[in-house]
Order: structure tokens, then C-alpha cells, then sequence
């Protein structure tokens, strides 16, 4: 990844911002259309609305924070999947990725792997939920954003991991034809990134399917991607088609092509610098100024168990 000096690119005028108050009127306005149908004053009959009775979902109110929610068109136009290309603005390029019928295959140590329509996954495990979470990219910007899933512990219940299984290693499609970033040959595609399975069981651990009560868009990695709000964000990877359950830990593709500047742990820590920059300030999309960076993305009390004893080799080899 490129250090990218944040430009105001997502600059908007006022009235393309969506505050979170009108982002809870909306939602209301959805769910009533989710539940039947309904009249509008000077408005003919409007029938169920084609998007998936699943969206808005429930939200899980022990996962809302106390800030704005950032605006829903900056989150969904200022991105990072390099399979469409390295810029920020590729949104329209991922419209390309075909996402229905999309299939999931776990598998590796588990005693009951399976290859899955994303669909049947989300039935199976009783559907999804929402949560607000804090989102912080190593580029040292960040967002605040109600993501639509389930917790990734319940895939876990689903499958069985063996005693053996210690780490988890997620996998992205592969398509050069439809996404032109994989026809550069110098990263090692697909993109993958791999957890423990302590990581995988944390509640906080989520695979997202939706986003401000709605489907992923696509160029946010659709239909099923990887939400780990305390890590940095090249963690959360889009758009998975496999996870597999291993004894040995895998190396995701930032850390295979810069290994001293993206490293496996990934714990957000303002405490420890990027070898090119500083982690202790960041800028929120769509807000000017700076804000300090806190330790584990303010979810210490959540996670800081997983990494006891390991504190010091944290910060000897930067926040591998
Ligand atoms: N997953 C895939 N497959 N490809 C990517 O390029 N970029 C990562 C992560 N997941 C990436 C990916 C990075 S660097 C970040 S910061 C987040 O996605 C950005 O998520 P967002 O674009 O939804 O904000």
C-alpha cells in the first residue's frame, strides 16, 4: 500500500452528507417497506421493494458508538480493493464483479467442510444482525460504519475446527478478466489474510454482508467480507470465496510483498509507527482535523486478552 496523503477528496457539499439522524429516519422508512408495503401521500401503491426482506436488519445495540456515523457516500466511494486498481475511486470498476449465484468453500481442518451458496450460509445461521463499529486503516484514516452479518465465531460452530486447527486463512476470488488489478503480476493474487482462531472466536469478529442497512456494494466486498474493527483495516478482506482452517499460520499479501511494513498481528497502535509514517493521529472520512488514534481502536477491553504475554514482541517488531 502506498502511503496515501489523505487529500479532502471526499469533500461533499452539505447536502450529499447523510447525518445519522436522517440514516434512522431512512431506516425506519425501510424497515416499514421490508415489513408489507405501505401509501405514500400523492403516491400510487408502492409493492414489496425487490431488495431482500433481510435488510434493514436488527441492530445489536450492544455494538453502537456514541459518534456519527460517517457518510454512507464517502464509505462507499473512497475504497481500497486493489483488484480493481490501486486508487481510491474504483467503485464503478467493481460494479463488474458478478455476486450472485456465490459460493464459500470451508474447509482444512474441520469435520464438517462444505461449499456453500452465501444465501443458504446466512439461512443456516439464523441471519444477520447489525453493528456499529470503528474502522481504522493503516493509511490513517478512518470511519464509523453500520455493518449488516453475523458474528464469525458462528461459522466456527458450523463447521467443527479439529484440536489441531489453529489459524484461519481467508481467500478472495480470482478473475483478472473482471477485475484488471489482478492482471499485475507483482502481487501475489488472490488476496488472502489469515487470524487465529482465538481472533476468529472474539466477539467482535464479523463477516459482513451488508452495509447501512442494505447489501455490500460491491466495491466494499460484496457479498461476504471479513470486519475486524481492532486491527487495521488491510485485515478486513472483500469479497471471500474461501476459509480455510490450518495448524500453521498463513501470510496474507501485504505482508508477502512488504513483510516489514504489514505484518501478521496488524493491532491498531498509535504507539507504533508505520516505518513511513505515524499511526498516532487520524483523519475521519468526510471530517476535517485530526483525531488521536487509541490503542486497539478503542476496543482494548474486548480483545486486549489475546495478545497478553505478547505485548513486548508486538512492539519489538512494529505491530507484527
Ligand atoms: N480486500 C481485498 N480483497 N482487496 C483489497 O484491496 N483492501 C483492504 C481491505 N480489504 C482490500 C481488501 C484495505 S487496505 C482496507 S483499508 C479495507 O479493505 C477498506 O475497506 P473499505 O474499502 O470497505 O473501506
Amino acid at each position: 500500500m502506498a502511503f496515501y496523503k489523505i487529500k479532502k477528496v471526499w469533500k461533499l457539499k452539505d447536502n450529499k452528507v447523510t447525518p445519522e439522524n436522517f440514516y434512522n429516519t431512512r431506516r425506519d422508512f425501510l424497515k416499514k417497506l421490508g415489513a408489507g408495503s405501505l401509501f405514500l401521500p400523492g403516491t400510487s401503491f408502492i409493492s414489496r421493494p425487490a431488495f431482500s426482506s433481510l435488510y434493514p436488519p436488527e441492530v445489536n445495540k450492544t455494538y453502537t458508538i456514541s459518534k456519527p456515523l460517517s457518510p454512507e457516500s464517502l464509505v462507499t466511494t473512497y475504497t481500497n480493493f486493489y483488484e480493481f486498481g490501486s486508487s481510491k475511486n474504483i467503485w464503478r470498476r467493481a460494479s463488474k464483479l458478478k455476486t450472485e449465484p456465490w459460493s464459500i468453500t470451508i474447509d482444512g481442518l474441520v469435520d464438517n467442510p462444505m461449499v456453500i451458496d452465501i444465501n443458504d450460509l446466512i439461512k443456516k445461521l439464523g441471519g444477520i444482525e447489525e453493528r456499529v463499529y470503528r474502522f481504522r486503516c493503516v493509511e490513517a484514516w478512518s470511519m464509523t460504519v453500520p455493518w449488516a452479518g453475523f458474528p464469525l465465531n458462528k461459522i466456527l460452530s458450523l463447521v467443527e475446527p479439529k484440536k489441531d486447527a489453529k489459524f484461519l486463512k481467508f481467500e478472495t476470488f480470482y478473475d483478472p478478466e473482471i477485475a484488471p488489478g489482478q492482471k499485475q503480476k507483482w502481487y501475489p493474487w488472490p488476496y488472502q489474510e489469515g487470524i487465529t482462531i482465538e481472533e476468529a472466536k472474539n466477539e467482535l469478529s464479523f463477516l459482513a454482508t451488508g452495509i447501512y442497512g442494505k447489501k455490500l456494494p460491491n466495491q466494499n466486498g460484496a457479498p461476504l467480507r471479513l470486519v475486524l474493527p481492532w486491527k487495521y483495516g488491510f485485515k478486513s478482506i472483500k469479497s471471500i470465496v474461501k476459509i480455510s482452517l490450518l495448524a500453521e499460520r498463513p501470510i496474507g499479501l501485504w505482508e508477502k510483498l512488504a513483510p516489514n511494513e504489514y505484518g501478521f498481528w496488524a493491532n491498531v497502535n498509535p504507539k507504533v509507527s508505520h516505518p513511513r509514517w505515524s499511526q498516532e493521529t487520524e483523519q475521519q472520512l468526510g471530517i476535517d482535523g485530526r483525531i488521536p488514534t487509541v490503542k486497539y481502536n478503542g476496543y482494548e477491553e474486548q480483545v486486549s486478552y489475546l495478545y497478553k504475554g505478547l505485548e513486548k514482541t508486538l512492539q519489538d517488531k512494529l505491530f507484527r
